[in-house]
């Protein structure tokens, strides 16, 4: 007998529902990304939050709608919208407290993203108005700043820390990530990267500070429960692979998986210390080359399930730099995925649809490949496949309504515009 106190809900007056799947969990791997399945005059049973059932004229998955008294459930019309999952953000730092204008004009006129870094500016240029921030106030504007991206359809964001780099503001900022999972009811994940940049007084000693992540910052981390994930920013001028390794194997022992920085600025040995260390994600791959592309591949029969490759386009755009070669991973056979990257330094862009755009313009992605790429396959960058990330029973009933036409292929055609109409988060909608 069925609880009668479950909120039950069917949504119907759905013209197309993209991003269905027969099964709870699956990504897509090359080829299989090809083409989004979906249903036409769609429906779909919402119990609890969850998705029950979905169908249209093609069929349906999970329980049918026909075998449902439908007087015994909330009847939805969404008024011949089209659907798709909510976007899954698997790669930002939106806890900061600042915009860097001033190193946007200086990057205008010449200056390199790497020289200002060099400079004291960059990460540690965040870092210092961070420290002097409350946590309230940090808490205000990184809420703000999710509302636009949920606004945008994302219902999955990752976090990261890494603009505190002393361990009380780096404890200050997860805990400004611990309040947002508390009080949204999107899939938030947190990641401790503490290993973001190395504090001036630390200059000519970065081991000391790498010793002071492993030995002071992380047990804290985890100790408060603080993280999900722990990530290492492993590049030229940044962390050696050798620190890499010494941060992402002190937090295996404690029990955080890993999901790194790799290869932004240079081929640094990103994706082989990923790969060695069973890392979920290589993020950035500015620099990726057949041999990095190999290991990845290779790493998808190891026992761990493979490390996800995820391009940031925004950051190629806004830095001006190489783009991940999206589509020769896809020719692999790989789950490339997407992500925005949001921070202040190189990717201030909080929609995923844009991310969506470039990875079609600038990356040649279909744009079909490139919306697996922000949804399901981001979600398995995260190891939450299961949750989120595609329309299947099981997952949970996040998803966003468009009145564009054909949207899988008008989203990224018509780039700049927010397409989203209603966002739904466990069924419910989001205002
Ligand atoms: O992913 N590359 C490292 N971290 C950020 C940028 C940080 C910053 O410039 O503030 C990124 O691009
Ligand atoms: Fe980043």
């Amino acid at each position: 007998m069925r609880n009668l106190h479950l909120m039950r809900k069917l949504f119907h007056g759905i013209s197309t529902m993209w991003g269905v799947a027969a099964q709870q969990g699956l990504y897509r791997c090359g080829t299989h990304m090809q083409q989004v399945e979906s249903f036409s005059s769609a429906w779909m049973l919402v119990e609890d939050g969850l998705i029950v059932g979905l169908g249209g004229e093609e069929g349906f998955y999970g329980v049918d709608r026909a075998n449902v008294d439908e007087a015994l459930w909330e009847r939805i019309d969404l008024g011949g919208v089209e659907v798709l999952p909510g976007l899954v953000d698997s790669h930002t730092h939106i806890v900061f407290a600042a915009p860097r204008h001033e190193e946007f004009e200086m990057r205008l006129k010449g200056e390199s993203y790497e020289a200002i870094a060099a400079a004291g500016g960059g990460i540690l240029n965040s870092a210092r108005k961070l420290q002097a921030m409350s946590e309230d106030d940090l808490y205000e504007q990184a809420a703000a700043r999710l509302r636009t991206m949920i606004a945008h359809g994302t219902t999955t964001v990752e976090i990261k820390s890494g603009y505190g780099l002393t361990t009380d503001s780096e404890l200050k900022i997860l805990r400004v990530v611990k309040r947002l999972k508390q009080d949204f009811d999107i899939v938030i994940k947190a990641t401790f990267l503490g290993a973001h940049g190395i504090p001036m007084e630390f200059k000519g000693e970065p081991d000391k500070y790498v010793d002071l992540v492993i030995k002071e910052m992380l047990p804290k981390v985890v100790e408060e429960g603080l993280a999900d994930h722990v990530d290492v920013f492993c590049d030229r001028g940044f962390f050696t692979v050798e620190q890499t390794d010494r941060i992402l194997k002190a937090a295996a022992a404690m029990g955080l998986p890993s999901k790194i920085h790799a290869n932004e600025l240079g081929l640094t040995g990103g994706v082989q210390v990923a790969v060695t260390n069973g890392s979920w994600s290589a993020d950035h791959l500015e620099h990726c080359s057949e041999v990095e592309v190999g290991l990845l591949v290779e790493s998808l029969r190891m026992d761990y399930g493979g490390t996800v490759p995820v391009g940031l386009p925004g950051t190629s755009y806004f830095l001006g730099i190489p783009y991940a070669p999206g589509r020769a991973l896809i020719d692999a056979g790989l789950p490339f995925a997407m992500a925005t990257d949001f921070n202040p330094g190189s990717s201030p862009i909080a929609s995923l649809q844009v991310v969506w755009a470039l990875g079609c313009t600038q990356q040649k992605l279909l744009p079909a490949e490139a919306f697996y790429a922000i949804t399901c396959n981001a979600a398995r960058a995260l190891r939450c496949e299961k949750e989120v990330g595609a329309l299947a029973a099981g997952q949970r009933a996040n998803f966003f309504t468009t009145k564009t036409v054909d949207a899988i292929k008008a989203i990224p055609y018509f780039m700049g515009q927010n397409h989203t109409h209603q966002v739904f988060v466990n069924g419910r909608l989001f205002e």
